[in-house]
């Protein structure tokens, strides 16, 4: 396999989704794979499942697994939706012990962004960038001129006395029965206080809902402007393809450096 094909790995609340990215041409080669996250979401539930993924796809190289936690070099540091067994747990070494690969562990949000900002919606974005993904929680990644801020976690800031995604999530809608009307009423109220406290110059709407945009795009409101995720529900993957190259590509550099 051409080594600029590369497995995105996207771990969620609800389902693992994994594919092989082209990372020069930015597009998924295979249909993405939706697996259901297992239940208890244990570490080593979840990367049994990546591994096999792994060798079914016949993937090589380095490989991308994002999931919903701060990722704090290399350590996953909290554990909203997901089994609390991965506090502390290097996701990314343990997974690269079951592969034989290296693994970039990284946060799901900030995936997806890195995807946007690369050759997505984002692409070519100067100035404050901040993409949200509303799913099972509500995921957020900031950028500077295209550089990226990590775990950001802005769906855990208090809105109307508890965490934003307990109230405007996709988990949310669903769960309260919401129409999109009443979904956007919430989202545009979280949209107006993330804008009065980091004045972005494009917010861009990702997670698995950003596919049904259309029908709800009207509704949104803000005076920075909105944009779907190009990547969608794939952003995910794609990002963390892209993020394992740009990993790959670090500690090359670095051990160029390091030669006398
Ligand atoms: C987690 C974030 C994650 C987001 C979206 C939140 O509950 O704390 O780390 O990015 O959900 O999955």
């Amino acid at each position: 396999m051409a080594d600029t094909v590369l497995l995105g790995l996207d771990v969620g609340g609800s389902s693992i989704k994994a594919g092989l990215v082209d990372v020069d041409r930015g597009q998924t080669v295979t249909a993405l794979q939706v697996i259901p996250t297992p239940s208890p979401s244990t570490p080593e539930a979840v990367l049994q499942i990546c591994a096999g993924v792994d060798r079914q796809l016949g993937a090589s190289g380095p490989v991308g697994l994002a999931f919903p936690s701060v990722i704090q070099h290399g350590v996953a540091r909290t554990a909203a939706n997901v089994d609390h067994a991965w506090l502390g747990f290097a996701g990314g070494e343990r997974l690269s012990a079951l592969i034989g690969r290296p693994v970039e562990f990284i946060n799901d949000a900030d995936a997806a962004g890195i995807a946007e900002v690369t050759a997505g919606a984002a692409r070519g974005v100067r100035g404050v960038v901040m993409l949200l993904t509303f799913g099972t929680g509500i995921g957020s990644a900031l950028f500077i001129d295209g550089e990226l801020v990590p775990n950001t976690e802005l769906g855990h800031m208090e809105f109307h006395g508890v965490d934003a995604e307990r109230i405007a999530s996709a988990r949310e809608r669903t769960a309260e029965r919401l129409d999109y009307e009443q979904w956007c009423a919430r989202v545009n109220d979280y949209l107006a206080r993330l804008h009065a406290l980091f004045w972005p110059d494009l917010f861009i709407i990702g997670g698995s809902i950003s596919e049904d945009f259309e029908q709800y795009r009207h509704l949104l409101k803000s005076p920075t402007e909105i944009r779907r995720a190009a990547y969608g529900a794939q952003a995910g993957v794609v990002g963390a393809a892209f993020a394992a190259l740009r990993a790959q590509r670090r500690a090359a550099a670095a051990s160029a450096r390091a030669v006398p």
